[in-house]
């Protein structure tokens, strides 16, 4: 298929698409957005075209309201489909599923959640999920109602939402859900900064300081070699600049969020995470580095 995608707003639509769309033997690629797209997920489309080729390539655009904790942003969350379906066609996507609230949460509102849900288990508790408490439960069950209703063989994710990621690779390997989750590299603006939807709600002095975030990731990138504690270091160093970064956490974990040992040998993959507030604004970012042992030449 090419030109326009086909929209599809209920269950039926989307089976009868899909049932149209898959064919004989051809691979589902699927990217799962809340929509306000932007060239992030615009990547993560190219990303799905390449893994399943002339396969379908689903988008679903839905602002999922389990994900948001009392006092976020889910009122204020941008709704933009028409400047989404601009970008889903521009990108070869197929069909974009843009469900309501009530088609993917049929009790809603009197039941929020399904009866049968996922339970996101430790990962969940940490990070993203300490100040945002039931968020991964949220994105996760929304997650396996999409991939129920989408069976998709592969599913594009972006590695900015690193927590995201390790958790919905978690539930589908525990869960034995038959997807290949891919992540994806985030894409930035010229400066470093990771694009986000939440980018938009910057002014002008915060947008200049959120570029700290990605300036320390990128320090203790290049610093590693020298060792977690110079790493963190370096990255303090640079966050230190940013009077209006408010500072939720930095820290330095194995690649699937665990805690590193307390020697790490040279060689050592590791992932570096931070969470920041810029007035009402909450960003995170991540990186990947590799830890050494190497010592510091001062
Ligand atoms: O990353 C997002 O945009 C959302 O968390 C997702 C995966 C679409 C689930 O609502």
């Amino acid at each position: 298929m090419s030109g326009t995608p086909a929209l599809a707003h209920t269950r039926e639509e989307l089976a009868g698409l899909l049932a149209a769309a898959r064919g004989a033997h051809r691979r589902v690629g699927f990217v799962p957005t809340m929509g306000a797209l932007h060239e992030g997920h615009a990547s993560l489309m190219a990303r799905a075209r390449a893994e399943v080729g002339d396969g379908p390539v689903v988008v679903s655009v839905f602002v999922n309201p389990l994900q948001f904790g009392a006092g976020e942003d889910l009122d204020r969350y941008p709704r933009t489909l028409d400047a989404d379906l601009e970008i889903c066609a521009r990108e070869g996507v197929d069909i974009v599923l843009a469900p309501s609230v009530e088609e993917v949460y049929p009790g809603w509102p009197e039941q929020r959640e399904p009866e049968v849900t996922v339970e996101p288990g430790p990962l969940a508790t940490v990070l993203e999920g300490r100040v945002r408490p039931g968020h991964f439960r949220g994105v996760l069950v929304v997650v396996a109602k999409l991939f129920g209703l989408v069976r998709p063989d592969v599913a594009v994710f972006g590695e900015k939402d690193y927590q995201q990621l390790v958790l919905v690779r978690r539930m589908v390997t525990d869960l034995c859900m038959g997807v290949d989750v891919v992540g994806a590299e985030t894409c930035r603006e010229p400066d470093g900064l990771a694009l986000s939807s939440r980018n938009r709600y910057l002014d002008e002095s915060q947008r200049l300081e959120a570029v700290y975030l990605s300036r320390a990731l990128r320090a203790a990138q290049e610093t590693a070699g020298y060792g977690p504690a110079v790493a963190l270091d370096s990255a303090r160093a640079e966050l230190r600049q940013a009077k209006a970064v408010d500072l939720d956490y930095l820290v330095l974990t194995t690649p699937d969020l665990r805690e590193l040992p307390a020697v790490v040998p040279a060689g050592t993959e590791a992932r570096i995470l931070v969470a920041a507030r810029l007035g009402t604004t909450r960003l995170i970012d991540n990186l990947p580095l590799v830890l050494g042992t190497a010592r510091e030449e001062r």
